[in-house]
């Protein structure tokens, strides 16, 4: 297969029509593979280092994008009460199924909030509403002329900083996700589990994309050629000696 092109087919728990089995049958698979791959753990540091950088605040709020049935935004919250930390989350999907799912299981917890929203929602156009946005696995379902805007979004709304996760479109991810999908069995794994990667970045198309955005201070980081961490922090963007024009930036 070619990795020019990025596949323009949609995965089938995308479609309206796919069963709420199929539906928890993919997202029990995407939940598990992303922990397996150090995905939730890799955001989670980067939370903790951002948190520390801030002089450890005892409150932070975090909006999760494209959070599925809610199991990164359950994980940050659990993560936060393990370190003293009282985290708000507030978990949007656009796909009100995954956000009823999301509600049963994890919607008793104190200090999440779950909403059915798609990320350009008018909610989303007011800056630093919250002082870290994240988001696992959902640049791959979003078409080539929602990526810039999505990334724009994001930037406008953080605070402090933002970290993006997901998979690379690349041979060896390719091949990973098929082993995997092959391993795990169900007709719907093995069809959209390797269209995830077709449908992914590669590294220098996310590098393109930000540099479209027009957002400064990020680091592309990529894991392996299975998967990458765009992220932004803030306090290193207002660094005096990272300043362009000397003595602007007190110390
Ligand atoms: C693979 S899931 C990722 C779920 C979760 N973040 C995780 O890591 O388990 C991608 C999610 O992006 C959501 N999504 C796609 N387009 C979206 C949009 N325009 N606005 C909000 N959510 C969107 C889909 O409904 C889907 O739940």
């Amino acid at each position: 297969m070619s990795f020019l092109k990025r596949s323009q087919k949609l995965e089938w728990h995308d479609s309206p029509e796919t069963s709420d089995e199929d539906l928890e049958t993919s997202f029990e698979f995407f939940y598990r593979t992303s922990r397996r791959m150090g995905i939730h753990a890799n955001i989670l540091n980067f939370l903790g280092s951002s948190i520390r950088n801030l002089g450890s605040p005892r409150s932070v709020s975090v909006l999760d994008l494209c959070c599925g049935r809610g199991d990164l935004a359950s994980s940050i919250l659990n993560w936060g009460k393990a370190r003293n930390i009282d985290i708000q989350v507030l978990a949007v999907d656009r796909f009100g199924r995954l956000i009823q799912m999301a509600k049963e299981r994890h919607g008793h917890k104190k200090g999440i909030t779950f909403d059915i929203r798609d990320f350009s929602d008018s909610s989303f156009h007011h800056a630093q509403q919250f002082d870290f946005v994240v988001s696992s696995m959902g640049l791959h379902h979003l078409s080539d002329t929602q990526i810039v805007p999505f990334i724009r979004t994001v930037n406008l709304l953080a605070k402090a900083g933002f970290i993006i996760c997901d998979l690379v479109r690349s041979a060896r991810a390719l091949m990973v996700m098929s082993v995997l999908s092959k391993m795990w069995g169900e007709e719907i794994i093995r069809h959209d589990a390797p269209l995830s990667i077709k449908r992914s970045l590669t590294v220098s198309d996310l590098e393109r994309y930000v540099k479209e955005a027009g957002v400064d201070a990020t680091r592309v980081q990529n894991y392996f050629g299975i998967y990458f961490r765009l992220t932004a922090e803030r306090r290193l963007a207002m660094d005096p000696k990272l300043s362009p024009v000397p003595g602007l930036l007190s110390t």
